[in-house]
């Protein structure tokens, strides 16, 4: 700027050669940027998801036992095994630490990947999420290709599931915890309704497209479109506000 404004104050003649080099150089120099910029959002990106497990709170084995605990405790009961699920995580997970949702009232539809069910979020932050997924009907689809390693803990009914290659099926009846790393894809079925405790770690926010595309694109169901943005973005935002990523 220093050596352009005095420039700019001269002659019509001179200020235009000034702005036709300024035109010549600029798309250069913005490309030389936007690719520096991208260059380093995905070195970024590759850091931060180097250390996200340094934000994590819930641990898969600890989940896995307070879900076998609920059954044991609940049978046939759902509701008694949901409120005994929260109950302990609010009693063990200090509010400094981490927020839980306590409401198990605020349930609302999803559809994915061609599945429908409903869902209550225990717990939703930017590197983890906890909720009850599952549906009395049954219900089939997509798991979606994940942006997170996935903990499903069946509590009630059963799961089955299967990659392109397997010709049998897995099965994961209740008490058994279905594990899905990150970026591998199944098929699934509750074939005569199911509920999970399901527990997701790794980057939440790159799941919601998946979790909203069948509301936009087939359901167009605006009730459940809104609980879930809203209560999501809710949770979420408790978190960050107490640090939790
Ligand atoms: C929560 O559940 C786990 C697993 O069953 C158990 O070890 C722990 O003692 C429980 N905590 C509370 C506060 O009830
Ligand atoms: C739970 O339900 C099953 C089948 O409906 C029944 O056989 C079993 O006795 C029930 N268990 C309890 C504890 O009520």
């Amino acid at each position: 700027m220093a050596s352009r404004s005095p420039s700019m104050s001269k002659a019509k003649d001179t200020d235009s050669v000034q702005k036709d080099v300024g035109v010549k150089r600029n798309p250069v120099t913005k490309w030389v940027l936007r690719i520096t910029f991208v260059l380093a959002l995905i070195a970024t990106c590759n850091w931060l998801d180097t250390i996200k497990d340094r934000w994590y709170v819930f641990e898969p084995t600890k989940l896995h036992q307070l879900a076998q605990s609920a059954i044991a405790a609940h049978q046939n009961d759902t509701a008694g095994m949901i409120r005994h699920i929260v109950t302990n995580l609010t009693a063990e997970y200090s509010p400094s630490v981490v927020a839980i949702n306590p409401d198990a009232s605020e349930w609302f539809f999803n559809n994915a990947g061609g599945a429908m069910g409903a869902l209550y979020i225990i717990h939703a932050s930017i590197t983890e999420y906890l909720i009850i997924f599952g549906t009395p009907l049954g219900t089939e689809g997509h798991t979606g290709v994940l942006s997170a390693d996935d903990y499903f803990n069946i509590l009630v009914g059963e799961q089955w599931a299967f990659s392109p290659g397997q010709l049998e099926m897995e099965r994961y009846p209740a008490g058994s915890v279905h594990y899905l790393p990150r970026g591998t894809p199944k098929q699934y079925k509750m074939h005569k309704g199911c509920f999970a405790l399901e527990y997701a770690r790794g980057w939440i926010p790159l799941m919601l497209p998946f979790g909203f595309t069948d509301g936009f694109t087939s359901t167009l169901d605006i009730v459940a479109l809104y609980r879930m943005t809203i209560l999501s973005a809710r949770e979420m935002f408790r978190n960050l506000l107490i640090g939790k990523i």
